[in-house]
């Protein structure tokens, strides 16, 4: 499937902002952590204009994107969020071979993930390695942390 990807804008904050949520809610957290959550939830149109973020289109509508921060040779995928009724069609893989070029492009030599629970078995597919942990909330709770190397051989994909 080809997905069409464009740079995000000031005026796609609210789009994003709807699109984080709707996609961490697929997971079925208790409401009360997705309000602890909402600033991670939440882009701003600050926040697009700061980093490098990115939205997938299809019929000209955004149905999901990924951000990157950090400069040097570390990036960091900061959000990567497809809307779950376009989920499982190949929207996350195109938007996470995207983030992967960009950061390539601007000479990172990794790409680190603090990736949901739920979420790791994709990134594994997509080539990342489980490093450690991180702490989360609410206490207790921690991240999965994934890194994927960008230099030295292609991202391989995992099939099956
Ligand atoms: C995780 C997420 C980004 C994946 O996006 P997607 O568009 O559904 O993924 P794709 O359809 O491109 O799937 C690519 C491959 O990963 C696999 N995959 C997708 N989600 C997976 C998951 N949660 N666990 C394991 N494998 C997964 C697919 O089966 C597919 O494998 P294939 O190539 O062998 O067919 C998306 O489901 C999402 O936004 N989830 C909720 C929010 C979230 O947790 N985001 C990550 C924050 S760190």
């Amino acid at each position: 499937m080809t997905v069409e990807t464009r740079p995000a804008q000031r005026t796609d904050a609210d789009t994003l902002t709807a699109i984080a949520h709707a996609a961490k809610r697929s997971w079925r957290y208790p409401e009360e952590w997705i309000r602890l959550w909402a600033n991670e939830l939440t882009v701003t149109p600050d926040f697009i204009e700061r980093n490098r973020v990115c939205g997938a289109q299809r019929s000209g509508q955004v149905v999901g994107f990924y951000a990157l921060s950090g400069t040097g040779s570390t990036c960091e995928l900061e959000h990567m969020w497809v809307a779950p009724e376009h989920s499982h069609v190949g929207i996350g893989a195109a938007l996470f071979e995207h983030a992967v070029e960009t950061a390539r492009a601007e000479g990172a030599s990794e790409l680190r993930i603090a990736s949901d629970p739920n979420a790791e078995g994709f990134y594994v597919k997509m080539g990342a390695e489980r490093v450690g942990e991180i702490p989360s909330r609410p206490p207790g709770r921690t991240l999965p942390l994934l890194v994927l190397r960008l230099t030295g051989r292609e991202p391989r994909r995992r099939r099956g």
